[in-house]
């Protein structure tokens, strides 16, 4: 039997944290779908289309790896795809309450599928996309965090300093 694995989030923007995690569910699983959440934040940065166009074109050469967006509960989501398994990464302790309630919390709506948990590379550990934001528009660098398409669009966004 063949493993699907679903990795769901927000993505606004991709990081190398999420890229990394990505490439090693994709090492792991037989297929990982990237499954964007609509309307998670009320006003994203990046539009949905934007999000789901820079995640393809960075894992255009992973044939592994699919891009989606969902809406609603994600277990329902995972179950229509057929998928066993949920992928979340965790960086540092800080992290584990929520996951661990979120993790139990898709367990009672849905025993059979499993959320596997997995370590991003030592040096994306401090990353999120929320820091990436407040670094870029307060003009700081975030080369080698994000990858250089987001670095790009970030740009494109026209961010200024705001002190
Ligand atoms: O990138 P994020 O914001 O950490 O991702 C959070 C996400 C999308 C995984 C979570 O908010 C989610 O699963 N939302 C879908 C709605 C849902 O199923 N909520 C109950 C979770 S126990």
């Amino acid at each position: 039997m063949s493993t699907l694995a679903v990795y769901p989030g927000s993505f606004d923007p991709l990081t190398n944290g999420h890229v990394d995690i990505i490439s090693r569910g994709a090492r792991l699983f037989d297929r990982i779908v990237v499954a964007i959440l609509v309307n998670a934040e009320k006003a994203p940065l990046f539009t949905m289309d934007e999000r789901v166009e820079i995640t393809r074109a960075v894992f255009k050469d992973q044939h592994k790896v699919e891009v989606d967006t969902f809406d609603g509960l994600l277990v329902d989501y995972v179950e229509r795809r057929g998928a066993q398994v949920i992928v979340r990464g965790l960086r540092a302790v800080s992290d584990f309450e929520f996951e661990f309630q979120m993790a139990l919390m898709n367990q009672r709506l849905k025993p059979k599928i499993e959320t596997v948990f997995m370590m991003p590379a030592e040096q994306y550990t401090y990353i999120s996309s929320r820091l990436i934001k407040e670094v870029f528009s307060l003009g700081g660098r975030v080369e080698g965090l994000v990858p250089e398409l987001v670095e790009q669009r970030l740009r494109g966004k026209g961010l200024k300093r705001t002190s």
